[in-house]
């Protein structure tokens, strides 16, 4: 909760300075607590986030893409951001990329796609498929923090550099820190590799292998 709550607040940040302040000398607890809230449900967030209009890449969007899957998922899988695929359908990982996590996900920890909740950092499509920026990422978190919040995943897996940094907030390369677990409250994230980069890195997939059977070990039995 605090997490989130630093997140909301940070968000507020990163829009003041969308519109142009430099500075500002309202003291972060100065803002009510009403400014901070998002809805209660995960239906109400869906909607709130299909109107969202707060950063740049709102301009260009064709649809939200909020995320979707076992809303009581044990796993959630954190992508960067939706591709031209998933913006023209509205789902995530639903293009080539997609293929592979779903490959890892009924391959490896053998269990249906339709079981695991899938969801990115930002929620709409990044121009040419570049990385969102700093602003976008810490403008958007806050949705991805609630959906952890209503979920309550045991296991989360960020998928590539992106996913892994701005969730954590911790720099560190992948390569570096990939099939490490690292607790937070009630969950335990652990980062692997982007299926879009073992696209292009095929061998990376036998490390990908091994963090998938981390996670199958770590699932309920
Ligand atoms: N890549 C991502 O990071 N997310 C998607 O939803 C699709 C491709």
């Amino acid at each position: 909760m605090k997490n989130l709550h630093n997140a909301l607040l940070l968000k507020q940040l990163y829009q003041l300075k969308q519109l142009g302040y430099r500075y500002t000398d309202t003291a972060p607890s100065q803002y009510k607590v009403s400014e901070l809230q998002l809805p209660s449900s995960i239906e109400a967030l869906e909607k709130q986030a299909s109107d969202c209009h707060l950063c740049e890449l709102s301009k260009s969007r064709h649809h939200v893409v909020f995320g979707e899957g076992n809303e009581e998922a044990e796993i959630l899988f954190v992508g960067e951001g939706p591709g031209v695929i998933e913006d023209d359908t509205g789902h995530p990982f639903v293009g080539r990329a997609g293929e592979v996590l779903t490959n890892m996900i009924e391959k490896v920890l053998l269990i249906s796609r339709s079981e695991v909740y899938i969801s990115n950092i930002v929620k709409c499509h990044p121009p040419n498929n570049r990385a969102p920026t700093a602003t976008e990422a810490h403008t958007c978190l806050p949705y991805l923090l609630k959906q952890i919040d209503y979920i309550k995943p045991k296991i989360v897996v960020t998928l590539g550099n992106t996913a892994y940094h701005y969730l954590t907030g911790d720099e560190s390369k992948i390569t570096q820190i990939r099939g490490t677990l690292q607790k937070r409250g009630d969950y335990t994230i652990i980062p692997t590799f982007h299926p879009s980069y073992l696209l292009r890195n095929p061998s990376a997939k036998q490390e990908a292998f091994i963090d998938m059977k981390l996670i199958k070990s770590l699932m309920k039995a």
